[in-house]
């Protein structure tokens, strides 16, 4: 029997090289990718196949798609996981930074699912892993353009879900809690973009790397290690019949029970969180 095929976005760092790298190992065949081919070099050299592409880019999905169907002419998994965080208060954010985190979080799916679905429709058959986060379901101070591409994530994959079943083709969420990769460091970079008006100043004190780490990004109390998602992932895409949705790490008793406390409790719960020394 033909080996199975994977696409990953994101594969430079993290959890999609984890991805990549845990998929190859099961023996599927992986289309490892990312906005700088030159990050993949590790995963060529295991015999994984790279490919250049960045999920903003009109053209790159449809090339790797193609070039995937002339080769192997069959796509099993399409793990969309390419995506970043914008911190900053909502009014901070400028709204070309809002627009460049939707541009990767939220429309870069969409221009990889429209590449992939025609093969899959074709074969009648395909899975769909998108990799949102628990930021895709509830919501955090300083948070607002992250959470905001997620929680549309979460809504587009909805629909979808429901619109290709008839095609045989699983929609799958990924809704990791912290994850201990690059996320909070370019986080961090990207916190700079923010236009300073002083009347937020627990945001500093929440993201300032000395006094918290990145307790409040992707080291948050119980973070997990790349792998772990990696492997919930590969084990995932095998699954006769998923979920819709499937949270990673300890963070799934906070979602379940963020579900039975009431929003204004939670906002209370915020206005704590604000005044942390
Ligand atoms: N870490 C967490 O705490 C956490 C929690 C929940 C969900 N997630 C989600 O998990 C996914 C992976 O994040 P991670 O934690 O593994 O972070 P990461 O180590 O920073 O990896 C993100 C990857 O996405 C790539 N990427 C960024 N912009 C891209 C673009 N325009 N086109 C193609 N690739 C692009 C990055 O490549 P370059 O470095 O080359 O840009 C990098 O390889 C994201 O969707 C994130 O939202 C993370």
């Amino acid at each position: 029997m033909a080996t199975p095929t994977v696409l990953v976005t994101g594969c430079a760092s993290g959890i999609g090289n984890e991805t990549a790298l845990a998929f190859h190992d099961r023996g599927w065949t992986v289309y490892a990718t990312d906005s700088d081919p030159d990050a993949l070099g590790d995963l060529e050299e295991l015999g994984c196949e790279t490919a250049e592409l960045d999920v903003t880019d009109p053209d790159h999905a449809s090339r790797v798609v193609d070039r995937i169907d002339d080769e192997q002419g069959r796509l099993d998994c399409l793990i969309n996981n390419a995506g970043y965080g914008q911190p900053g208060p909502v009014e901070e954010v400028p709204t070309e930074a809002l627009e460049d985190q939707l541009r990767v979080n939220f429309f870069g799916v969409h221009r990889l699912i429209r590449a992939a679905l025609p093969l899959m429709r074709r074969q009648g058959r395909g899975r769909i892993v998108n990799v949102s986060s628990v930021y895709g379901r509830t919501f955090f101070l300083g948070q607002g353009a992250y959470v905001g591409s997620k929680w549309a994530l979460e809504g587009l994959s909805n629909v979808l879900r429901a619109e290709v079943s008839d095609h045989g083709i699983d929609v799958v969420l990924i809704e990791p809690g912290p994850v201990e990769t690059q996320f909070g460091e370019r986080a961090l970079e990207e916190k700079e973009n923010r236009e300073e008006t002083g009347a937020y100043p627990w945001f500093d004190r929440l993201y300032d790397e000395e006094r918290y780490g990145r307790r409040f990004i992707d080291r948050a109390v119980g973070h997990v290690q790349p792998e772990t998602v990696a492997d919930r992932i590969l084990e995932i895409a095998t699954e006769p019949d998923p979920d819709a949705r499937y949270v990673i790490g300890p963070w799934k008793y906070q979602l379940w029970a963020g579900k039975l406390v009431p929003t204004g409790v939670r906002d209370r719960l915020l206005e704590q969180v604000k005044r942390m020394p």
